[in-house]
């Protein structure tokens, strides 16, 4: 089993949140290649056999390089592969998703993309807070990252039995 992990960033918030999934999943025993989705160029399902994929918050959705690689996950390549999705995004976001009971969330789009394309999806995303617009992230943010790709591994070894 080998995965692999995506990103976009800006500031570096949403690639620490990805270093620290991807170190924390090869501490659980678990394979993965780390991309800045600006580097990846091609992308084969035959290579890997799961997905993470996270970004910044724009405008309540993901990036424009993110939807791009979207793009990429080809639906007959990727069908029944395991995915999780993450983003960084402001506490006032999330106040207001639950104010106007709508998703503004980076994350939660990336989510419904995928299981659009029959993936499946292993726990619910991880939306990180950073506070402002360069961040830092907040406080006990990287323990709760820690903690989201702990419980990625567990469900991944689950789902490879
Ligand atoms: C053009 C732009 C639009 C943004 N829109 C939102 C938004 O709708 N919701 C939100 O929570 N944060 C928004 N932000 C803040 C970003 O989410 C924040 O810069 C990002 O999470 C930092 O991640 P990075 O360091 O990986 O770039 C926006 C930032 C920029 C530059």
């Amino acid at each position: 089993m080998k995965g692999i992990v995506v990103y976009d960033t800006s500031y570096g918030n949403t690639k620490t949140i990805a270093e620290t999934i991807a170190e924390t999943l090869k501490e659980s025993g678990i394979e993965v290649d780390l991309f800045d989705v600006k580097n990846v160029k091609k992308l084969s399902g035959k290579d890997y056999s799961f997905l993470v994929l996270g970004s910044p918050t724009r405008f309540g959705t993901m990036s424009f390089a993110i939807r791009g690689f979207l793009g990429k996950v080809k639906s007959e390549e990727w069908v029944n592969k395991p995915f999780a999705a993450f983003d960084t995004e402001n506490p006032e976001n999330i106040e207001r998703a639950r104010a106007e009971k709508k998703e503004w969330s980076a994350a939660e789009k990336i989510s419904e993309k995928l299981r659009d394309k029959k993936m499946n999806e292993l726990l619910p995303v991880l939306k990180a807070v950073v506070l402002g617009q360069k961040g830092p992230l907040k406080e006990g943010e990287i323990e709760r990252t820690k903690d989201f790709a702990r419980e990625l591994a567990i469900k991944l070894k689950e789902d490879t039995v």
